[in-house]
């Protein structure tokens, strides 16, 4: 056995040991007494009796050695600003937020909502959070009030932390009505809301409501909060991701788990070391953002960049010439963003010194071979696949360099994580397929190893139904991807098996856009597609049938519906989830029991055989669907 494959074996076989020791890597108020209590399964509580704070172990105990490092640098393109934050610096900024969540009312358990764009406030509230024992839900600020609402509903957070606004493309992106629009929909009340006012537009206060961050700032800028310990179990945060239905669900995570995870993982897969610099390209509003630009970064005692604006301005080069003045060992980005810099002046990539650079890390949606070809053999450094999901909050598939160097294999994230009892299971079966070649769904043997998800927010049924009973006869974690596994072990992730779609790497459910469309007034049935796209991966196109035909009279009637569609997506989801094409047909493709045929559709899109049909209810649906696209 390669020492690899030793490592991995032992995570499964010994999965008592292999943690143990790996718990090691995180600072314990109380130690744990027992590494995992699986005997409710699929939940799996970790590191019990363990007593841990994220914020600490993040930031505090790192001050002894590197107060003065750099710990957090907030760099925006769009404001032209550049800021950095020493450990020392970022420890009094998180307890300044923490005195003010405290003050308005914060209480260990409580959740907090966090609605901020790529700012350095955002980290601090964050943190704030976790020193405080509150449970922070961090909206993406792509999201427009609906979506914000419907996560305002199903979190209850008794505050809010959120700004002015963010800016895009030098233009300057409001929040606050969009936040007061979705508090107002919303059954639910937070008490108070912070806002950090950026001065980028004029917000309207809610007396009473509306506190200023900059006041409060003011008011604890000596203000000591220690660290509240919690239990290695204590929920650290929720963060909601779309499934099948509509309704998108609350990823719950634990404290001592992930924090453990993320030092593993930062260890052995990003093999980032203290002091060096990270660079994560992600959102906080995802889990990229999380566990890798603010966690797991600082958890290593690394400095983390965080920055607000595209990659393309003011140029194309304007990523590297940041890893050229921080030094950046470790970078982490998306395939999206590579296909857009891959549009760009070739000479950025060598117009800086980028000898700091070990490795450039991608996930979040298929990488497809021309384009790591093409990024590999500009950068000359390793680009390092790695295939996760909101829910596992860490790699499932990647390569473990920090514990054996492997080169990838373009195309493949690579084999199963240390911890991940990865199985390709036949979906009707659920026989687990072991040879070469053999599609199947990604499942995964529980326990989830520490760092995934524990249940589902306030919602433990949901969380068994949707994850472990899709796999007949077995309960058995299902990741919802189709893969294929090669002779040396190395999976392929081949798309998913549910209605969920990837968008330049961000996750929407085809239900939730369905949704929004449906509330359109003229519109009686639609059916959302991801459809195949050169540079993002996927795009949504809608297929939509109307109530009143006459709204469809010419070529400028119906141009003038599909704006209007794509804009109640906009005020609803928000420009992520908006579809490229709204078209529009008389009949929707469905079985004779009703069940839309989204995956017939899709295949007539990308121009694929569209499969069986024998259960179709009307074949003449699906003609005229061929019809608009010749
Ligand atoms: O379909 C897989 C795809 O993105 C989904 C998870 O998305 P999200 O919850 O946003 O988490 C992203 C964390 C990186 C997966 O179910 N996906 C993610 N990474 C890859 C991927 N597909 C192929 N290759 C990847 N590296």
């Amino acid at each position: 056995m390669t020492a690899y494959e030793d490592f991995y074996r032992r995570s499964i076989d010994d999965r008592e040991g292999f943690w143990a020791e790996e718990a090691q890597r995180i600072d314990w108020k109380t130690a744990p007494q027992q590494v995992c209590d699986y005997s409710n399964p699929p939940f799996a509580r970790w590191f019990v009796g363990g007593t841990t704070n994220l914020c600490h172990n993040a930031v505090d105990r790192h001050l002894e050695k590197r107060a003065g490092q750099a710990a957090l640098i907030a760099v925006s393109t769009e404001t032209n600003t550049e800021q950095v934050y020493t450990f020392q610096q970022l420890h009094a900024e998180v307890q300044r937020m923490a005195a003010s969540l405290l003050e308005l009312g914060v209480q260990k358990g409580d959740r907090v909502l966090i609605y901020m764009p790529m700012i350095a406030e955002a980290a601090f509230a964050m943190l704030a959070c976790a020193r405080i024992g509150a449970i922070h839900s961090v909206v993406f600020g792509g999201f427009a009030a609906g979506a914000l609402a419907s996560r305002i509903e199903d979190s209850s957070p008794k505050l809010i932390v959120s700004s002015d606004g963010g800016s895009r493309g030098g233009k300057a992106v409001e929040y606050k009505p969009l936040l007061d629009e979705a508090i107002a929909q919303s059954s639910h009340k937070p008490s108070a809301v912070l806002l950090a006012d950026r001065k980028l537009t004029t917000m309207k206060i809610v007396a009473g409501r509306d506190y200023m961050w900059s006041e409060l700032r003011e008011k604890h800028l000596d203000t000591v909060v220690p660290c509240e310990w919690v239990d290695s179990t204590h929920p650290s945060y929720t963060l909601y991701t779309s499934g099948t239905t509509g309704k998108p669900k609350g990823v719950q995570r634990d404290t001592g788990g992930y924090a453990v995870a993320l030092a593993a993982s930062m260890k052995h897969i990003y093999c980032g070391n203290p002091g060096e610099t990270y660079f994560s390209t992600s959102d906080i509003g995802w889990v990229v953002g999380h566990s890798y630009i603010i966690y797991g970064p600082l958890i290593a005692g690394m400095a983390t960049i965080m920055y607000e604006g595209l990659p393309t301005r003011p140029d194309g080069g304007i990523w590297w010439s940041l890893v050229e003045k921080y030094k950046v060992t470790v970078m982490f980005s998306a395939p999206t963003a590579v296909r857009v810099l891959k549009k760009q002046d070739p000479a950025l990539l060598t117009k800086y010194d980028l000898s700091s650079l070990r490795a450039l890390f991608l996930a979040g949606e298929p990488l497809d071979e021309p384009t790591a070809q093409w990024i590999s053999e500009g950068l000359k450094k390793p680009i390092i696949d790695n295939y996760w999901q909101t829910e596992t909050g860490w790699p499932i598939l990647s390569i473990a360099n920090g514990v054996e160097e492997k080169t990838s294999k373009f195309g493949s994230p690579g084999v199963a994580m240390y911890g991940y009892n990865v199985k390709l299971l036949d979906e009707n079966t659920g026989d687990e397929l072991t040879g070469a070649g053999q599609k199947g769904v990604v499942a995964i043997e529980g326990p989830l190893p520490p760092g995934c998800m524990q249940t589902i927010w306030r919602d433990d049924e949901r969380f068994v139904k949707t994850y472990w009973n899709s796999i007949p006869g077995k309960l058995v974690y299902s990741t919802f991807d189709w893969g294929v596994r090669d002779q040396d072990g190395y999976f392929f992730i081949l798309g998913r098996t549910d209605d969920v779609i990837n968008v330049a790497g961000h996750r929407l459910g085809t239900r939730e856009i369905e949704e929004s469309i449906s509330s359109h007034p003229n519109i009686s049935e639609v059916a959302v597609v991801g459809i195949a796209d050169a540079l993002k991966g996927q795009v949504a196109v809608a297929f939509a049938v109307v109530k009143d035909a006459s709204a469809l009279v010419d070529d400028a009637a119906r141009a003038k519906l599909e704006a209007e569609v794509m804009k109640v997506v906009d005020n609803t989801i928000g420009a992520v989830g908006r579809p490229a094409r709204v078209r529009f047909v008389t009949v929707l493709p469905k079985t004779r029991s009703g069940k839309l045929l989204r995956r017939a559709i899709q295949a007539v899109c990308e121009g694929r055989d569209a499969g069986d049909l024998t259960t179709m209810d009307d074949p003449a649906a699906l003609q005229q669907i061929k019809d608009l696209l010749a």
